[in-house]
C-alpha cells in the first residue's frame, strides 16, 4: 500500500501530485488521514477538489467500517517494541505498540531519554527478537541525544554499533516552530527511510518555554493539539510506533496524592494512547506505572538504567 503512487488516486494529475508531495503528503495514506483544511493551507488546490481526492484516497486506504472481529485481528498483528526491560514490556502488554502514541512522563532524571535511546536501538532488531525491523527518527528538542550511548546500547543488544547508528535519523529542534516543521515532514521522511519508530524528546519543552503566561495558553494548546494529532495520524497510517516525552509540573491545587501532574493538560491526556509515569525508586531503580490506557491495566514495573540502556531491576 505504501508503495502506491498518489497519481493512482482518481482525480490526481501530475500537477496536483507534485503540489501534494511538496507539501509533505507523498502517500495515499497521508492524504486519506489529513484534515482537508490543512491540505488547503499548504497547497493551492481548491477545497472541493481536496474533498474529492480524499474520498478516493480513503476508498483505496479502506478507511471505512470494519467488523469488531477485523479490528481484533488487526490488533493481534500489531507489533510491540521491547524496551530492554521485561518488567516494563510486561506492563505495556509486550512493549511499545505500533499504530499508537505512547507518552513517557516524569521528572528530570527519571529515564525518559534513556528509554528513548534504548528504543532507538531495539526498534532495529528483527521482530522475533522484539524489534520492529525498521529505522528510527529522533527529534531532539533539548540537545540530550547522546550518540555514544547508541554505540554502547547497540553492542549490548548484539548489533554492529556503527550500523545501528546509521539507521537513526536525528534532528535537533531549536524551537517549537522548528519542531512543528520537522513533524510536518514526517509523512515523507518516514516513508523514504523506512522508519518504524518516531521519537519526540521532549514534545512539550519548547511550547512551555515559548508560550508563557495565561494569555498565550489557548494558542499553545491549540498548536500542541494539532501536532499531537498529526503524530497519531502518522502512527495509524504507516503503522509506526510514536513515543513522546513529557514533564511533570507542580500543581499547587493538589491537597492529597501526588502534587506533580503531567504538563500539557487535557490536550496531552486525550491525545496519547498510552501514558506511562516514571518515578525514581530505591537503590537507583526507576518505577514505571501505566495510567489512562484503553487496553492496559494500571500496573507498576521496576527497571534500572545501566551502560546497556534499560534493564530489569529486581523486585523488592
Ligand atoms: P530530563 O530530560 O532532564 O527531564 O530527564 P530524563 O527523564 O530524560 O532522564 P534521563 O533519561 O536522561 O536519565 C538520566 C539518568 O540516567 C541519570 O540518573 C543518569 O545517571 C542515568 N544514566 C545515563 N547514562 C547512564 C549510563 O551510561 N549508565 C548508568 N548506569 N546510568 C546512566
Ligand atoms: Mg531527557
Amino acid at each position: 500500500m505504501l508503495e502506491e503512487d498518489i497519481e493512482s488516486i482518481p482525480g490526481i494529475g501530475p500537477k496536483i501530485a507534485k503540489q501534494l508531495k511538496e507539501a509533505g503528503y507523498p502517500t495515499v495514506e497521508s492524504i486519506a488521514v489529513t484534515p482537508p483544511k490543512e491540505i488547503m493551507e499548504k497547497t493551492s488546490i481548491g477545497f472541493n477538489t481536496i474533498l474529492k481526492i480524499q474520498q478516493a484516497a480513503r476508498e483505496m486506504f479502506s478507511a471505512s467500517f470494519k467488523t469488531a472481529q477485523e479490528v481484533y485481528e488487526q490488533r493481534q498483528s500489531m507489533k510491540k517494541c521491547t524496551t530492554g526491560s521485561k518488567n516494563l514490556d510486561h506492563i505495556l502488554g509486550g512493549g511499545i505498540e505500533t499504530h499508537a502514541l505512547t507518552e513517557l512522563i516524569g521528572e528530570y532524571g527519571t529515564g525518559k531519554t534513556q528509554i528513548c535511546l534504548t528504543l532507538s536501538v531495539t526498534a532495529q532488531l528483527p521482530t522475533y527478537k522484539g524489534g520492529l525491523d525498521g529505522n528510527v527518527v529522533f527529534i531532539d528538542t533539548e540537545g540530550t541525544f547522546m550518540a555514544e550511548r547508541i554505540y554502547q546500547i547497540a553492542s549490548a543488544h548484539g548489533l554492529d554499533p556503527a550500523e545501528a547508528a546509521k539507521n537513526i535519523f536525528v534532528a535537533r529542534a531549536y524551537n517549537s516552530s522548528h519542531q512543528c516543521l520537522l513533524i510536518d515532514h514526517l509523512f515523507e521522511f518516514c516513508k523514504e527511510r523506512n522508519a518504524k519508530l518516531v521519537i519526540v524528546d521532549s514534545m512539550i519543552s519548547h511550547f512551555r518555554g515559548e508560550y508563557f503566561g495565561r494569555e498565550n495558553l489557548a494558542e499553545r494548546q491549540q498548536k500542541l493539539n494539532r501536532y499531537l494529532h498529526k503524530l497519531i495520524r502518522l502512527a495509524e497510517a504507516y503503522g509506526i510506533a510514536v513515543v513522546i516525552t513529557n514533564q511533570v509540573q507542580a500543581s499547587p491545587q493538589t491537597f492529597y496524592g501526588d502534587p506533580n501532574r503531567p504538563a500539557g493538560g487535557n490536550v496531552m491526556a486525550h491525545a496519547c494512547t498510552h501514558r506511562i509515569i516514571l518515578r525514581k525508586g530505591g537503590k537507583g531503580t526507576r518505577l514505571a506505572t501505566v495510567i489512562d490506557s484503553p487496553s492496559l491495566p494500571e500496573e507498576k514495573a521496576r527497571f534500572k538504567i545501566t551502560e546497556n540502556g534499560i534493564e530489569d531491576a529486581e523486585e523488592k
